[in-house]
């Protein structure tokens, strides 16, 4: 297929950021000891101060329950360089490492939280950072209540006069609407709602902000932003990656509590939302929730589970799911899973979403499809093109990631002297319009939660719908077990029956 590179005049990004400076604090992350700190949150926290968007009273405090007060600095000092984008000498960089602390204790352990609390106080005589903490709970979602809980009982919840707590709890926020509600509950028992920030990190992601501004900030798409203009919509977030040693953690979670639940519902929020009339927190909740509220109960016949065997990706031999570190050896967790949705609203009834993630398939690759329908083609009978005699359809692809951008395929006429016509695409990429960024999408949301801005965090409702959605149906999985496991080769597309629920409708993945 051809395409068309399109030509962006590079915006000078810095000009268009509002620059937003937060408050003197301390962040402290809960769980420090694990992958999530040292590869994404402290490079992230690194770049912002990169950008001069940190404030000069500034610390971070790492939590975990092993001592690793002798080499956590020079770790994190690693993973802010694998991170990308600073030299070993940047002496910024030797500053920011200068104030990154460590604390061990266990978590249920209230002395613990005493002494850690005395230790933030001496922390804020040191650096001024008047008593506003940022907690950051990185850690395996049954020790959220057990943190809370102490965070209250020590008064390290509710700040002084003056001063600020803010929570971020990491995803899975509960594994079933019963226990996002108890664990809801409890939280909101030691916080008010405006103190937590459930955090969901593809609202970190610049491509899937971007689909508000690409619907909303642009004339000429909106209009056609319906179903009578659309034919289906499809979201995709492939995986080359297996499970990286998280076994205890997979086992539980399975592709959907661990991708479809949160990130694939946020990003299908966004693209089929109504226009909100502000970027404000309460305004784009209460549009997100609409869309999760008329989404029908997902049928069982609509959904496929999937999981890995053996199999080769990028070239690599790689073993099978039930193969892997602390797994069952005859685990029933799927490790892929597809399902077809109806939004029964005015704008998407009769438009099917279909929606898949998986781990191991044949490439990495996150994006959103919107597939048009055709005009009537009546005048072009007869003509044919690369793929057979059909004009293809126009598909608009949003790529999440890599290779950030968004491309519209159009059909065009093959110079000669009869009409045949041949899908073209024109090609927008983020990396050639605005440079390679090295962000990895954490900064942008622990900036706002420093600055208490909860735009792009998960709500105590929002959470509440979105399970509301995948109980039943995890339920009725849990219920029937499945006996072709594994069915889907490391390094494909995932099971057949993928394939067969859009071939069903006469339709299949991507660009048909
Ligand atoms: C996490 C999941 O939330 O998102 C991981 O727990 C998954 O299993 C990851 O690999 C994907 O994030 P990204 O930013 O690499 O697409």
């Amino acid at each position: 297929m051809a395409t068309a590179e399109v030509t962006v005049s590079p915006a000078t990004v810095n000009e268009q950021r509002n620059e937003r400076k937060p408050d003197p604090c301390i962040v402290v992350i809960f769980g420090a000891s694990g992958d999530l700190t040292k590869r994404k949150l402290l490079p992230a926290l690194f770049h912002l101060e990169q950008e001069g968007l940190l404030p000069e009273e500034f610390a971070v405090v790492g939590v975990a329950r092993r001592d690793l007060s002798a080499t956590f600095a020079k770790d994190m000092r690693d993973g802010i360089l694998k991170g990308g984008g600073v030299d070993d000498d940047d002496p910024k960089l030797k500053e920011f490492v200068d104030r990154v602390h460590y604390f061990t204790t266990n978590f249920d352990d209230d002395q613990g939280f005493q002494n850690l609390n005395a230790t933030l106080s001496d922390l804020d005589t040191k650096y001024g950072t008047k008593g506003n903490r940022l907690f950051y709970l990185a850690v395996a979602p049954e020790y959220f209540s057990d943190i809370i809980h102490r965070l209250g009982k020590h008064k390290m919840a509710k700040p002084g006069s003056d001063a600020w707590v803010r929570v971020i709890i990491e995803k899975p926020f509960g594994h079933d609407l019963q226990s996002a509600r108890e664990l809801n509950d409890e939280v909101n028992q030691v916080l008010d709602e405006d103190q937590i920030f459930r955090i969901d990190h593809y609202l970190g992601k610049e491509t899937v902000q971007n689909i508000l501004v690409f619907r909303f900030g642009n004339g000429i798409f909106e209009p056609v932003w319906n179903r009578t203009y659309i034919d289906n919509v499809q979201i995709t977030a492939a995986e080359s990656i297996g499970i990286e040693g998280r076994g205890p953690f997979y086992e539980k979670a399975g592709a959907s509590r661990d991708v479809l639940q949160n990130h694939m519902m946020e990003v299908l929020s966004y693209v089929a939302m109504e226009p909100p009339d502000s970027f404000e927190a309460s305004t784009i909740r209460v549009e997100k929730l609409k869309v999760w509220r008329a989404i029908e109960q997902f049928k069982l016949e609509d959904t496929v589970r999937g999981q890995y065997g053996p199999g080769t990706v990028d070239g690599q031999q790689v073993i099978g799911y039930r193969e892997e570190e602390r797994v069952d050896p005859n685990s029933q967790t799927e490790t892929f899973a597809a399902l077809k949705l109806q939004i029964e609203n005015w704008r998407w009834a009769g438009v099917p979403f279909y929606i898949r993630a998986g781990k191991r398939l044949a490439k990495r690759e996150t994006e959103v499809t919107i597939t048009f329908k055709q005009p009537p083609l009546h005048i072009f009978k007869g003509t044919t093109n690369d793929c057979g005699t059909q004009v293809t359809p126009n598909i608009l692809t949003m790529r999440i990631q890599p290779d950030e951008g968004i491309s519209l395929r159009f059909g065009a006429k093959v110079p000669g002297p009869t009409t045949n016509i041949a899908p073209v695409t024109m090609n927008f990429k983020y990396a050639d319009a605005f440079g390679k960024s090295t962000a990895n999408g954490y900064e942008r949301l622990l900036l706002d939660a420093m600055l208490g801005d909860a735009t792009l965090f998960a709500h105590r409702d929002g959470v509440e719908a979105t399970w509301a959605l995948f109980t039943p149906l995890l339920e009725k999985w849990a219920e029937t077990p499945v006996s072709d496991f594994p069915n889907y080769d490391a390094g494909s597309w995932g099971p057949e029956a993928s394939d067969d629920l859009l071939a069903r409708d006469g339709r299949c993945w991507k660009s048909c």
